[in-house]
């Protein structure tokens, strides 16, 4: 069941004992739903080892098994190994209900990717929140290499959830630039390609989280990256075939991101945090926080399923605001939530521009945290593009006193305000903390091993 469907879930997050110990976040989202993608679209099983079982990452299973992919569980000694039998390239199934995408972008964008290039119909639906979120990025381009989308009665306008889309077999190939920096896009163009004549292109002006081509790559697929004039050409060529692989997903760091926050925070915390992504189109926000004057130490660098991994030391420290260069945005799209959460306590002035697109994530970002961050006491000014922060200097956050917070069905404002509330006088109460559970099921266990760890030892 999705946590829309439960009830509301309030909690006070308020001051307690330094975060120590060692803990170690669930698997990446972002790798989680493509292993299961592309074991999906591949001939023979492939295996997962460390899957995100949040609700975002099931919900993509649930579609891929109602298209014909066998997804099944294993208990192994390291945890639950996931087992996907794929159906071959070109040959996903009609569903037979429409496919309920719960709170997730990711798994609807590069679905519809997927089902733009068969000869199928899928109706998408999704929660509040996503059934508001711009799907005209996707529509646009999916639309040029020949699928249909109509709205379905009940849609706010005509290119929001719920839709259904006809995908078309044979797809026509295109190349395609980018409008908006986004990872999702640039995906649902080359799945769609994957089973598409000829070769399909999509450059990219900025450069965005690079998982696709790297997971792809590995499953075999002819795909090609050039950079030129600083812009990325990628190119897949279609008809492929894709060979079932092995795949171990690092820790996620969008999710480390609260602790690390949480750590550099809270007086006395020294923690470890193991197995963390550092994919560089993904790892910004630690170089940010590191020219705050956060201690973030990487320690035993290596590379698991062909992405670059350590372990993160954190330390209490001191943060100076800075201005952050809007060229790293793509590079720490979900992760600027709790960054306003460290500069609201950093020692001067943070300014942030270029972040348009955080006003279309699964809520409004800039003004949730706003909203959020001046109820607790922070010191905050929403501009169109970002936010311009004065922080406490160290000094506590007052806390939300006789109000809380909003979290619009977004699981990094509710955690986000989890970690402001752990820096508060008074404590900072949230209405709902259920939907965490879309990609960090155990963020309340975690945050309390860390807090015992303290008085364990
Ligand atoms: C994601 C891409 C990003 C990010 C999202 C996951 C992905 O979205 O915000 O959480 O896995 O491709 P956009 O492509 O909309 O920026």
């Amino acid at each position: 069941m999705s946590h829309a469907n439960l009830a509301p879930s309030p909690r006070l997050f308020k001051a307690g004992a330094p975060l120590t110990g060692r803990i170690r976040v669930p698997g990446d989202k972002s790798i989680s739903h493509r292993s299961l993608m592309f074991g999906a679209l591949a001939s023979g099983e492939t295996r997962v080892r460390g899957l995100l079982e949040g609700e975002d990452v099931m919900a993509t299973g649930r579609a891929l098994t109602a298209m014909g992919a066998h997804i099944t569980t294993r208990a192994t000694a390291e945890g639950e190994e996931y087992l996907v039998r794929g159906t071959g390239v070109g040959a996903l199934m009609q569903p037979e209900t429409a496919l309920d995408m719960g709170n997730s972008g990711t798994s609807t964008r590069l679905l519809m990717g997927l089902v733009a290039s068969h000869a199928i119909t899928a109706t998408f639906i999704g929660d509040a929140s996503l059934s508001k979120r711009p799907m005209g990025r996707v529509i646009d381009p999916l639309t040029l290499m020949g699928a249909e989308f109509t709205a379905t009665p009940g849609a706010k306008g005509a290119q929001t959830l719920p839709l259904t889309m006809r995908g078309a077999y044979p797809a026509v190939p295109i190349e395609y630039r980018l409008p908006v920096a986004s990872a999702q896009v640039k995906s649902a163009v080359l799945l769609a390609g994957l089973n598409t004549p000829g070769i399909t292109r999509v450059i990219e002006p900025v450069a965005t989280r690079d998982h696709t081509e790297r997971m792809l790559t590995g499953f075999g697929a002819e795909l090609e990256v050039e950079e030129v004039d600083g812009e990325r050409i990628i190119s897949i060529r279609g008809e492929a075939e894709l060979i079932a692989q092995d795949i171990t997903v690092p820790g996620d760091p969008s999710s480390a991101a609260f602790f690390v926050v949480a750590a550099l925070l809270v007086e006395g915390s020294d923690l470890i945090i193991e197995n963390v992504g550092l994919n560089p189109t993904r790892a910004a926000l630690f170089t940010v926080l590191r020219q705050m004057g956060g201690s973030i130490e990487e320690l035993g660098r290596r590379e698991i399923g062909g992405e670059p991994v350590a372990d993160l030391r954190v330390r209490h420290s001191q943060l100076t605001g800075v201005e952050v260069d809007p060229a790293l945005a793509p590079a720490m799209i979900d992760e600027f939530p709790v960054l306003f959460v460290a500069a609201s306590l950093a020692k001067g002035r943070t300014v942030t521009t270029g972040l348009e697109e955080l006003r279309v994530k699964e809520s409004d970002r800039l003004n949730a945290m706003a909203e959020a961050l001046t109820s607790a006491g922070a010191t905050i000014e929403e501009r169109e593009d970002g936010l311009i922060i004065t922080g406490t200097g160290g000094e506590p956050l007052r806390g939300t006193a006789n109000s809380h917070v909003t979290t619009h069905l977004d699981h990094r404002i509710a955690m986000s305000m989890a970690v402001a509330g752990l820096a508060s006088k008074d404590g900072v109460d949230i209405d709902d903390i259920s939907p965490i559970a879309t990609s960090f099921p155990n963020f309340m266990a975690l945050l309390e091993q860390a807090q015992e760890a303290d008085t364990a030892e």
